[in-house]
């Protein structure tokens, strides 16, 4: 795909966007309903998680039919008119491919069990002794990544939840099939797809115990996944869409592939090397402080990367399954609108395409449950049962979740002051959290100085400065541990940004002739610079431009 560096992407988790018909649960009318907030936002696609037909296990990502639109959400007719009205907006439709597995309700996985050998092949089944799993590999939900089936006596892969079987892509009917669902898509006008855990796709020939680990290094990136990803494009024709796959574990040396427009497969990567500085010893259920100078280093080096190999990233803080930034990386009390306005700008001018997701540009901060029964999410429920074992008291492990959970992200999108937030009338299907103060979309836009207002300015200033969508990165200010800063550059134009990640105030020294450059943006509205030095603010962030 060309042309696209200018662009932004919102995600919608329809679930929790917004209710049309009032059962507490969002749906594709209520995505109509707000296009044009999103019209206003400036964004140019969005990115809806799955609404086909599923049991709903994991919220969507079990896909139990990939041509029809669960009645959860809507109809066809639905999807019909919101590509159709998004389109008068010059927005695009993009959809999530779940490929790398389906859910056991699924008629391949029904016709499996049923014992015909046709579709057992669709999916990675192995003989075995009902006592030992064919290997040691664990799912990404906790416990064992198989699944014994007694009457078949054999087992069945599933990295994710028991319900969500892998597919084998090794099986050439299985890739065939999946680009059907593509096409069937792409004729309905969608404009992109996301590809979910698409480097996993391709497990070895041999499976085998890791005796080093949980299996992982095992399948992510495994041997074929380029060629399938390829093969994939160019039977489907997507080439000139846009397109991202979801890198689970991945490394840059992929990624560059993965995103080099000459290989012609994806057009951008998510990676999420960036967002386990929290994680102690890499453990997500071992919460600790975000370690900044990482988190500095691994943007960096993915930037660098990238840009060396002409490789391309998505680059963002949230999604449905990350806590929110705010209440993350920032301050979400007493500097929340401060830092959640330095945190959007950190990553949306940086070299890559920006993802905004739902309530983000309303500095949406952690839902701060505190009891078990408010949680939803299959992984939170299964790893409050894992921590319990492993001795943790129930007060540590809700700790645990209110840092990692991610119904963090999931809780509903803040519309107005009213009852439910103006996300529906009836109660929700997971809880409000506190809706105190300006956090809701009417209020922020009514006020120009608001979270709302400044992700706008962000995004216009993409569409138009060329220097941020086109232009060269390098990094300044290094020997600063909490600073990041970084100078955009074409041959004409140069643009520079400084962010203060700290509670502190921090003087820096002008590592550039400060009289040449005037301030584009920021967060605060006084500035102290004199004399060669700038003395930042707690979460300040500066953009400048050389005059
Ligand atoms: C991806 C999705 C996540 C889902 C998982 C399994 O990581 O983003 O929500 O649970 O894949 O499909
Ligand atoms: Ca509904």
């Amino acid at each position: 795909m060309s042309d696209f560096k200018d662009k932004v992407i919102y995600q919608i988790y329809p679930r929790s966007f917004k209710d049309s018909n009032q059962d507490g649960i969002g749906d594709l009318k209520g995505i109509i309903q707000q296009l044009d907030y999103l019209q206003e936002l400036g964004i140019d696609y969005i990115w809806i998680t799955p609404f086909f037909v599923s049991p709903q296990r994991d919220n969507g990502y079990d896909i139990a039919d990939y041509f029809n639109i669960d009645p959860l959400f809507g109809s066809m007719k639905d999807l019909e008119q919101l590509i159709d009205e998004a389109d008068q907006r010059n927005i695009g439709i993009m959809l999530d491919m779940v490929f790398n597995h389906t859910s056991t309700k699924h008629d391949w996985f029904k016709r499996a069990l049923n014992g015909e050998k046709e579709y057992q092949d669709y999916y990675i089944f192995k003989e075995g002794s009902k006592d030992t799993p064919p290997t040691n590999w664990e799912s990404k939900f906790g416990g064992s990544a198989w699944e014994y089936v007694p009457h078949l006596g054999k087992w069945y892969l599933h990295l994710f939840d028991v319900t969500q079987a892998d597919l084998n892509w090794n099986n050439k009917c299985v890739r065939d099939a999946l680009k059907q669902v593509i096409l069937f898509w792409k004729s309905k006008g969608i404009k992109g797809f996301r590809f979910d855990v698409i480097n996993l796709i391709s497990k070895p020939e041999v499976l085998e115990d890791d005796m080093l680990g949980d299996g992982r290094r095992l399948y992510t990136d495994g041997p074929n996944v380029h060629e399938y990803l390829k093969e994939l494009v160019k039977d489907t024709g997507i080439e000139d869409l846009m397109t991202v796959g979801e890198m689970s574990s991945t490394t840059l040396e992929n990624c560059i592939r993965y995103s080099k427009p000459e290989e012609k497969e994806l057009t951008m990567c998510f990676n999420f090397h960036h967002l386990k500085v929290d994680y102690l010893n890499g453990d997500k259920w071992e919460v600790t402080k975000p370690d900044i100078p990482t988190l500095k280093k691994i943007l960096m080096d993915w930037q660098m990367g990238m840009q060396k190999e002409n490789g391309w990233n998505a680059v963002f803080w949230c999604n449905h399954d990350q806590p929110r930034v705010v209440s993350r990386f920032g301050d979400d009390k007493r500097y929340w609108k401060e830092s959640a306005k330095m945190l959007a700008t950190s990553i949306h001018l940086l070299r890559g395409t920006p993802y905004i997701y739902q309530g983000e540009e309303l500095g949406m901060t952690n839902a701060y449950f505190d009891s078990i029964e408010q949680y939803r999410d299959v992984e939170s429920l299964n790893y409050y049962e894992i921590m319990i074992k492993q001795g943790k008291s129930k007060e540590e492990a809700l700790e645990i979740l209110a840092a990692r959970s991610r119904d963090n992200a999931r809780t509903p999108m803040l519309w107005s002051n009213e009852r439910y937030a103006g996300f529906s009338e009836k109660e929700p299907w997971i809880l409000i959290p506190s809706m105190e103060g300006d956090k809701n979309a009417l209020a922020q836009k009514e006020d120009s100085n608001s979270i709302f207002h400044y992700y706008k300015k962000l995004i216009h200033l993409r569409k138009t400065k060329e220097v941020i969508a086109e232009g060269r990165i390098d990094f300044m200010y290094l020997s600063q541990p909490e600073v990041f800063a970084y100078r955009r550059y074409t041959d004409q134009d140069q643009i520079i940004v400084i962010n203060n990640f700290s509670h502190d105030k921090i003087q820096l020294d002008c590592e550039f002739d400060c009289k040449r450059y005037q301030l584009l943006l920021s967060n605060y509205t006084l500035h102290q610079q004199k004399e060669g030095k700038i003395l930042l603010q707690p979460y300040e962030t500066l953009v400048y431009e050389r005059r």
